[in-house]
């Protein structure tokens, strides 16, 4: 199989996973998936409805538990019992159904679920929060991943656009000791414009140094955002392709069946 880059030959993946089996029942989403993904790279993973492109997602950010088979960050055996589990170990997803709370601030939203409390009793017996603080930081990491879009950090997030929302759950990813950031179809509500400042965003993610797993459908975003595209078919990767190496044509006809990887 053409693992689309010589260059990774010699490289460790961050985030790998081999011959993962999932069944729901009689279906088998998973049979013998393998994954990898490298330091630094965009990697798309594209397939055909119900090729098991979701189920691998969820075994990887341990929203369900593979039957059999391995996962392993860093080259560490993991085993995710609970989407915290793979959080804390540094996999952070955004599914599409967004999670942000919409009456906050950006910056409020940028640390949901991990404020920072005012330091001594305020903090740690009247939980008061210290949003000074928040604001700061969360301007700082906002402009650190170079996102131009988020302006105002005191803007509350039900007054954005879809696309400035999906930055917002990006950001939020990227956030915190984030090693990997899964983006499970990040564009498919979104308008041309929102999808290429999404698009942009992934962009600069990745030339901060944060490897990314892109799921998406939109065949010319993915070759314009991959370094490598994972083929999913029948509940397996069917092959690994390059934007370098392949057409659309091609991806699309592997993704079918209608051509042998
Ligand atoms: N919770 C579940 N219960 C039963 N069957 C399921 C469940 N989740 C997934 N499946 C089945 O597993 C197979 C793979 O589904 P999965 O959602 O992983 O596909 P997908 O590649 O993400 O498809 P899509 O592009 O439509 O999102 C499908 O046949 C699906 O019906
Ligand atoms: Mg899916």
């Amino acid at each position: 199989m053409n693992d689309g880059s010589p260059a990774n030959a010699r490289k460790e993946p961050v985030l790998s996973a081999t011959a993962l089996r999932k069944a729901y029942g009689r279906v088998e989403a998973l049979r013998g998936a393998d994954f990898e993904l490298f330091p630094g790279e965009i990697l798309a993973v594209i397939g055909d409805n119900g090729a098991g492109k979701s189920s691998l997602i969820k075994c990887l950010s341990g929203a369900s538990s593979p039957d059999s088979g391995e996962i392993y960050l860093d080259g560490k055996k993991v085993t995710f019992r609970s989407p915290q589990d793979a959080k804390d170990a540094g996999i952070e997803t955004v599914y599409q159904t967004l999670a942000v709370a919409p009456a906050l601030d950006i910056a409020s939203n940028l640390y949901l679920g991990r404020e920072i409390r005012k330091s001594g009793l305020l903090g740690s017996v009247l939980r008061h929060m210290d949003i000074a603080r928040m604001r700061r930081e969360a301007r700082e990491h906002v402009n650190r991943l170079g996102i131009q879009t988020l302006q105002d950090i005191t803007q509350p997030v039900e007054t954005l656009s879809g696309g400035q929302r999906q930055a917002v759950a990006v950001a939020r990813a990227a956030a915190f000791g984030s090693k990997v950031v899964i983006l499970d179809e990040p564009t498919a509500a979104l308008g041309v414009r929102e999808s290429a400042q999404v698009a942009a965003i992934i962009k600069q993610l990745r030339d901060h140094g944060l490897p990314i797993v892109l799921i998406s459908h939109d065949m010319p975003s993915v070759f314009e955002l991959a370094d490598r595209i994972h083929v999913q078919r029948l509940g397996r990767r069917a092959a690994v392709l390059s934007p370098q190496t392949h057409t659309m044509e091609d991806a699309v006809a592997i993704m079918t069946g209608a051509r042998a990887a």
